[in-house]
């Protein structure tokens, strides 16, 4: 569905990102790993044509160069970037209701009702203004109104950063139902979650891809993941400890 071939994003004398290739195909949910400065929201606004690119990005065939945003959204390329951006002064309901604007037409597979359904939190806070939301109840609507454009791929940068764990329980728990029908391209510095909510990871350092396999395979070359990323591998177990529920 999503090819890119030697992807490269520069600002300037920056370059964030020096010859990627990743591709996205029907059912499969790529996580992006990386650490700070990787390349990796740099990856995702080059793919919806939000920042100039080297090398070649497709859709479903189709050339996404010189493409706008707004474009792709209609061809259902759908961007959740970083930092949430729910339109402050509108109601939850009504940010939701702009996402429908974007849906190219295409057949409801996610209406209002069932993004109610899928974030449950959602549903006493339909007439809070966006403004008084928090962060992880932004998020929420921020995905929510993903949905409601009818996503063909989504893309979504750090859907967990800066949620408590139960608040990325609630935004992991509800893309379950999602992933099963939306391909994704995730971006997720989170490794345990990246690794548990998608089908296939990779690695990206200093603009380039250095590790790339099955969740399956990343999560048991855990050790080696962690020293790309910086971390100790303990503190990813104690993570995955933190996460399970209380005995
Ligand atoms: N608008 C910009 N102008 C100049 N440099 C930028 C700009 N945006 C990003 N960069 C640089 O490009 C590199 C990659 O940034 P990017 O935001 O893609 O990283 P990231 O992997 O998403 O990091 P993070 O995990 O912190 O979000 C960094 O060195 C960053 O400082
Ligand atoms: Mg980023």
């Amino acid at each position: 569905m999503l090819e890119i071939r030697g992807l490269e994003v520069s600002y300037g004398p920056v370059a964030a990102v020096r010859g990627i290739d990743l591709t996205v195909g029907a059912g499969e949910v790529v996580a992006m790993i990386g650490p700070n400065g990787a390349g990796k929201t740099s990856t995702l606004r080059a793919i919806s044509g939000m920042v100039p690119h080297g090398g070649t990005i497709t859709f479903d065939g189709a050339d996404c160069r010189g493409q706008s945003i707004e474009g792709l959204a209609r061809i259902g390329l759908i961007h959740v970037p970083e930092g949430r951006h729910v339109f402050p002064s509108l109601t939850v309901h009504e940010n939701l209701q702009v996402g429908t604007t974007a849906d190219g037409g295409r057949a409801a597979m996610f209406t209002i009702d069932d993004v109610y359904d899928i974030f449950e939190p959602l549903q006493a806070l339909r007439k809070r203004d966006g403004w008084a939301l928090s962060g992880g109840e932004q998020q929420m609507v921020a995905i929510g109104r993903a949905l409601v454009a009818q996503p063909r791929l989504l893309l979504l940068d750090e859907p967990s950063l800066g949620l408590s764990p139960k608040f990325v329980q609630t935004v992991y728990g509800a893309l379950k139902t999602v992933r099963d029908r939306i391909p994704m391209l995730l971006v997720e510095q989170n490794t345990v979650v990246a690794l548990r909510h998608s089908t296939r990871a990779a690695v990206l350092v200093g603009g380039r891809i250095v590790l790339e396999g099955t969740a399956a395979d990343l999560a048991d070359r855990e050790a080696l993941v962690a020293s790309y990323l910086g971390e100790e591998p303990a503190l990813a177990a104690e993570e995955v400890a933190l996460e399970r529920p209380a005995d």
